[in-house]
């Protein structure tokens, strides 16, 4: 393991606890191995630290093409995840977890490869500041990638269950995933079973990937606060 710990301290910015989580993360990088790397703005804090011990990893899985571009502009090779059997550790971040290491992912619309290389990985790391610390998931609307002729079909399907499906917009437009598909953003539920509600909306016709981790959910959550970085451990 590759061993680094950032000191505490107090009244730090959200950005600066994203750095400092981001650091955190690095004692569970495997020297000579290659890593699953996530998506989101605390990932890319990751990214950042992770240059520093570029020459001691075999290279990265990513799930997403703005992951993939960083990494490779800081010189880390990336791996197509076809070309790699198991990953020991895949570190990303989360818009909400639980305290059973349930979480909801894809703010920033890459929740499919995230849960592809989540399950080729033996333990999930995520890594969070205190603001996503949740005790049922919902708060945040859960992302959910669609097939686009599905859409207005699945905005009803969630309404019969009391919740509002709308599709994300980037710049006035539905937003393209980057496996062509769109999103759309549910809000209203608050989800009592993540493995129930996954495993349903899942086979729902038209679903690509529903943002509820719970088959995929976190080993460890690395937890940013004023008084320094948490580890929650998940069995
Ligand atoms: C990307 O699709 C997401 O799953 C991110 O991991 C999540 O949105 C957290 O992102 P931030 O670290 O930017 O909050």
């Amino acid at each position: 393991m590759i061993n680094t710990q950032p000191a505490a301290s107090a009244a730090l910015s959200q950005d600066e606890l994203k750095t400092r989580v981001g650091q955190a993360a690095l004692q569970y990088v495997v020297a000579g191995q290659i890593l699953g790397v996530g998506s989101g703005s605390t990932v890319n804090k990751f990214i950042d630290a992770l240059a520093s011990v570029r020459d001691q990893i075999k290279g990265a899985v990513s799930s997403s093409i703005a992951s993939t571009e960083r990494l490779q502009a800081l010189g880390i090779e990336v791996f197509d995840s076809n070309q790699v059997e198991r990953l020991s550790v895949y570190v990303d971040g989360a818009d909400e977890i639980d305290h059973q290491g349930n979480m909801i992912k894809g703010g920033g619309a890459a929740l499919t490869r995230e849960k592809i290389v989540a399950a080729q990985s033996a333990k999930f790391v995520c890594i969070v500041d205190q603001s996503k610390l949740v005790q049922t998931l919902g708060r945040y609307p859960v992302p959910v990638e669609v097939i686009p002729m599905a859409v207005q079909r699945l905005v009803r399907q969630f309404a019969s269950i009391g919740a509002q499906a709308r599709v994300r917009l980037q710049d006035g437009q539905p937003l393209v995933t980057d496996n062509g598909q769109v999103i759309l953003d549910v809000a209203g539920l608050r989800i009592w079973n993540p493995r129930a509600f996954e495993s349903e909306v899942s086979q729902w016709p038209g679903v690509v990937t529903v943002g509820v981790f719970a088959f995929q959910q976190a080993q460890v959550c690395l937890m940013a606060t004023a008084s320094g970085v948490k580890t929650m451990n998940f069995y």
